[in-house]
């Protein structure tokens, strides 16, 4: 089983704590020597109903009781079930129709994450469906084979349903894309749905129990995959694709196995890349998305893991450095990967993927601001300089509860921008706080142009919907506004950690004509 200096190890960024001079934070793991007792769940892939050219869907949302540990169970929400809900399959260029109930017992939406589709079928916080009430959204799938998401969006307590279990994956297949990839489901195409998850002893989800679930986003000590607890999986195959998505409330993951093997990245957020992308880990904030193909040739067993980042921010006294200190610094086992027998050939990797067009900075017409902050702070003065979470008296002190984007926090009723059709733009995303935020905007994909005027890393020169913002970095995205004006219903924007768009992190916009 992987010991935290054999990752790191693995991964070449041994050194990584001597030369920030903070020193190695503990290197125990979180769940040590695990035995993986449980057979990863794979979600009921829900093709839908074809009538005509409009795939039919049913989906209820429900409430459950889901047994995760052992010995106890836990009141969940589900989707056609006890927790998260079917992977749903659409395919490029047909049309959906989903029958969406509401049995929750409060009102709730339900959001498309990373659809290019009108504002009103968008499922964010215009479109509550009440308790007892059906929503009956239908839309063309434009979107490009990928691997996508839903989830609640209902403002203020989109955070504490998702952690319920309010989310489920979508798969967008095109059926006339060439390219061969490892494709069936669940044999060798594997959604992995990864979470972080808190218990109380008797079983129960604990949310929100202290200040630090609240500044830094709700973040738990026991991993979840698929809903199960402690997963194994048996390959069958040589090559198999896993579906990444970190669907945890606030919880980034570096994505790495045990022994260092390097795999392929083959899509990131929006869908394929380029050509596949050579890695030994890969970064996920919250809502973003890779497939990755790894090789199980060699026939040894090997943990899917995430591997904890030593700690940039500085010490000095204060709840907010403690916090700062604490984040992201963990180890976790996400799944063991067991070979038994022979593994059956399923090709290999192409060498392309899919042509991606990359906007040229000369397409925008316009320029927009996004600041990202939190709270005022009670140590204002001091300011570290880049890298150092320190800018602009933000981020040493107290505070911290004070979500906003452009000093303002979301309000229902005020559109923060108004976006002409048919036009390009490119957003400046910088952050003034000391943590990462997730930027994700609704509406579709767009493409990194650069980070602090550096290009983007190879894995993220595809599309994306939602991006990491560092401590003190300028991330500058470039994005189409095509179709679907309306002078009513906007799209959101917004950090993806739940806690922090739940508590007025997040913006509106319209495309107007
Ligand atoms: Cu994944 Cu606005 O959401
Ligand atoms: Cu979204
Ligand atoms: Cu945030």
């Amino acid at each position: 089983m992987i010991t935290r200096r054999k990752a790191l190890k693995a991964l070449g960024i041994s050194s990584l704590g001597a030369s920030t001079g903070l020193g190695i934070p503990s290197l125990a793991i979180a769940q040590s020597d695990t035995d993986s007792v449980n057979p990863l769940k794979i979600p009921q892939l829900a093709q839908g109903e074809l009538t005509g050219n409009v795939r039919q869907f049913q989906l209820i949302l429900q409430q459950g009781s889901s047994t995760f540990l052992t010995d106890t169970t836990t009141a969940t929400f589900g989707i056609n079930g006890s927790y998260l809900g079917p992977t749903l399959h659409f395919h490029r260029n047909e049309s959906v129709s989903l029958h969406i109930e509401n049995q929750l017992g409060e009102p709730t939406t339900l959001h498309w994450h990373g659809f290019h589709l009108p504002t009103s079928e968008d499922g964010g916080p215009h479109q509550v469906i009440a308790n007892g009430d059906t929503w009956n959204p239908r839309f063309t799938v434009v979107q490009f084979a990928g691997t996508f998401w839903y989830h609640s969006h209902m403002l203020i307590t989109a955070g504490e349903q998702v952690y319920k279990g309010l989310a489920g994956m979508i798969i967008v297949e095109d059926d006339t894309q060439q390219v061969e990839l490892p494709s069936t489901y669940g044999v060798d195409d594997i959604p992995l749905i990864v979470q972080d998850r808190r218990f109380n002893a008797d079983g129960s989800f604990r949310y929100m129990s202290d200040y630090e679930d609240m500044v830094v986003g709700m973040r738990g000590n026991t991993i979840l995959v698929n809903g199960t607890w402690q997963p194994y999986f048996v390959p069958s195959t040589r090559l198999v694709r896993f579906r990444l998505l970190n669907a945890a409330n606030a919880r980034t993951f570096i994505f790495a196995f045990s022994d260092g093997r390097a795999f392929q990245q083959i899509a990131s957020d929006g869908g394929l890349l380029e050509r596949p992308v050579t890695l030994t880990n890969v970064e996920l904030a919250p809502a973003e998305r890779a497939e990755i193909v790894v090789d199980f040739s060699d026939g040894r067993d090997v943990n899917l893991v995430s591997v904890g980042k030593p700690s940039y921010f500085p010490e000095f006294p204060g709840a907010m450095s403690a916090m700062m200190r604490s984040m992201n610094t963990q180890d976790f086992d996400l799944l063991s990967i067991r070979l038994q027998g022979q593994l059956q050939d399923n090709g290999t990797l192409p060498e392309s993927l899919a042509p991606i067009y990359r906007l040229p900075e000369s397409a925008a017409t316009n320029t927009r601001q996004f600041l990202l902050s939190m709270g005022t702070g009670q140590r204002s003065g001091d300011d570290r300089g880049p890298g150092t979470g320190l800018r602009n008296g933000n981020g040493g002190g107290h505070g911290g509860g004070n979500f906003s984007i452009n000093g303002r926090k979301m309000a229902l009723d005020f559109i923060n921008e108004r976006i002409k059709l048919n036009t390009t733009e490119i957003w400046e995303l910088s952050n003034n706080s000391p943590m990462s935020h997730p930027f994700h905007v609704h509406n579709g994909q767009f493409q990194i142009l650069d980070r602090n005027r550096r290009p983007p890393p190879a894995n993220e020169m595809g599309w994306k919907d939602t991006v990491k913002v560092g401590p003190g970095e300028l991330v500058r995205i470039i994005m189409r506004f095509t179709d679907f004006s309306s002078e009513e219903i906007p799209y959101m924007y917004h950090c993806h950690v739940l806690e922090h768009e739940d508590r007025g992190m997040m913006g509106q916009f319209l495309i107007v004509e």
